[in-house]
């Protein structure tokens, strides 16, 4: 029997679900010209509704992924949109309802989806992840990844059909929640791609020691190198950032406790006491993990790393606290923190830690040119916002250029009328063009007429109005993440 979906503001305005899937072969461009020399494709992931829970709620981590791509030849634009089908979305598919509930499916933003699940005859064995939040491009594939209990998810890039799990999943460990079969290993979701080998440079969190685990996975998956670290507590571990050779994780006190459940309480906490531990994990064998410290604060997204001498320069977007609630942290959404621009520089010849501020303003989903991952940069793209800071941190109407060879020099440019913009995804003109010349890819919800366009905008003149305008039919509900295939 159908059922209503819970009020929840998860669920309203350009969050709605969109749940059809579909194809236009042919999308209208309203503005300006598809440049003929941008050939491929844009994935865009974030989680859609097909049900709620089977009690009826809906929390952040209960919504199954749905990719979107944008195809481009030859100056002209199509479209196709596909649900991930993992473990969890085949067979609720299956039986035409939905089947999993979570310990903490409570009636407000208590509801996660990442507790233990409650698990019946039907369910027994089967993994509960939606794979919602992030996309990397994976030995000529994608895989689709969420943070709650599924292996990474393959898919093909042209058809979008779900070809399963990746082939190295039995060999990762526990997530949140203990694995349920053999092949149940859990990966981040924001796993690197090294532009040079290909390696796969992630990690694992889980709320049994150890509580984080590095991961360094070759370009074909056969070879899978599991570093466990002595983290001192559990915590969510979102993104960390990767050099030539070194992995970086900012290990901040937002921490994973089962038991805070039993006790109707959030999963999720803020426990600034316990302070940032910062891991530099060496990528290839050999050599210890080195440990920082610094006070409390909070990294949900990075922009890019570097080694320059001894030093590990570390870049993106840092909070005082989680921009979400949790635990010990309710949030007024009216006054969530800016991330501001800040750079983190890890001495490893001396040891010591310094933290500066680059820019003031209210930024969050950070990019580079992928070409440069892990490697000397010049450029930084964000979303961010010509509100006021301490506005909404998601409220994002515009996007930024960083020239982080030039005092972290910012071009603007925002998107009138009543807007939503998300993450920027960088597009070289060419396969050998020079960092930063080429394109932005800028998925943009218009919240009066209740539908998307996609912005291409010119990275090298972003002040100037967009190159062109693809506009679609219906909204696309927001994604977080998106990647560039050509
Ligand atoms: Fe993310």
């Amino acid at each position: 029997m159908a059922q209503p979906l819970p009020e929840t503001p998860l669920l309203q305005g350009p969050m709605a679900p969109w749940p059809m899937e579909g194809d236009i072969a042919d999308a209208f461009v309203t503005q300006g010209e598809i440049p003929r020399d941008l050939n491929g494709a844009l994935y865009r992931i974030g989680p859609n509704v097909k049900r709620r829970s089977a009690r009826g709620t809906y929390g952040f981590h209960h919504g199954d992924g749905m990719v979107h791509a944008l195809y481009l030849r030859d100056g002209k634009a199509s479209y196709r949109n596909r649900w991930v089908r993992t473990p969890k979305l085949a067979l609720e598919d299956k039986h035409d309802r939905a089947l999993f509930e979570w310990e903490d499916d409570f009636p407000d933003w208590r509801s996660l989806g990442w507790a233990h699940v409650v698990r019946n005859a039907l369910t027994d064995g089967v993994p509960a992840g939606v794979a919602n939040t992030n996309v990397v491009p994976w030995a000529r594939k994608m895989l689709a990844l969420g943070e709650d209990a599924v292996a990474p998810i393959v898919m093909d890039p042209r058809t979008l059909e779900t070809l399963g799990l990746v082939e190295f999943a039995r060999r990762l460990g526990n997530g949140v929640t203990p694995k349920v079969n053999e092949d149940d290993g859990f990966l981040c979701a924001h796993p690197k791609v090294d532009p040079e080998t290909q390696e796969l440079v992630g990690w694992g969190f889980s709320t049994e020691e150890p509580y984080v685990t590095a991961h360094m996975i070759s370009a074909d998956g056969r070879e899978v190198r599991s570093i466990p670290l002595d983290a001192p507590y559990p915590p969510f571990l979102h993104d960390a950032w990767v050099t030539k050779d070194y992995l970086v994780l900012p290990i901040c006190p937002v921490t994973f406790r089962h038991e805070r459940v039993a006790e109707g309480r959030c999963i999720l906490g803020w426990e600034p006491e316990l302070g940032v531990h910062v891991a530099v994990v060496p990528r290839r064998g050999g050599g210890k993990v080195r440990w920082f410290r610094t006070d409390a604060c909070y990294v949900l997204h990075t922009q890019s790393a570097m080694q320059v001498g001894d030093t590990l320069v570390c870049d993106g977007p840092i909070f005082p606290h989680p921009p979400y609630p949790a635990d010990g942290l309710m949030l007024d959404w009216t006054r969530v923190p800016a991330g501001r621009l800040c750079r983190w520089t890890l001495d490893l010849a001396d040891g010591s830690f310094r933290s500066e501020i680059l820019d003031e303003r209210n930024i969050e989903f950070p990019r580079i040119d992928d070409r440069f991952v892990g490697r000397p940069y010049r450029y930084g793209f964000n979303a961010g916002s010509s509100f006021a800071a301490g506005e909404m941190y998601n409220g994002f109407n515009s996007i930024l250029r960083y020239d982080m060879a030039d005092g972290a020099r910012a071009v603007m440019h925002t998107i009138p009328g009543n807007v939503l913009v998300s993450e920027p995804v960088f597009a070289p003109r060419r396969a050998d063009a020079p960092e930063g010349d080429g394109y932005l890819l800028v998925p943009v919800i218009r919240l009066e007429e209740n539908r998307s366009d996609f912005l291409i905008l010119d990275a090298q003149n972003l002040d100037r109005e967009p190159v062109a305008t693809i506009a679609l039919p219906h909204r696309i509900p927001p994604t977080p993440h998106g990647i560039w295939l050509s």
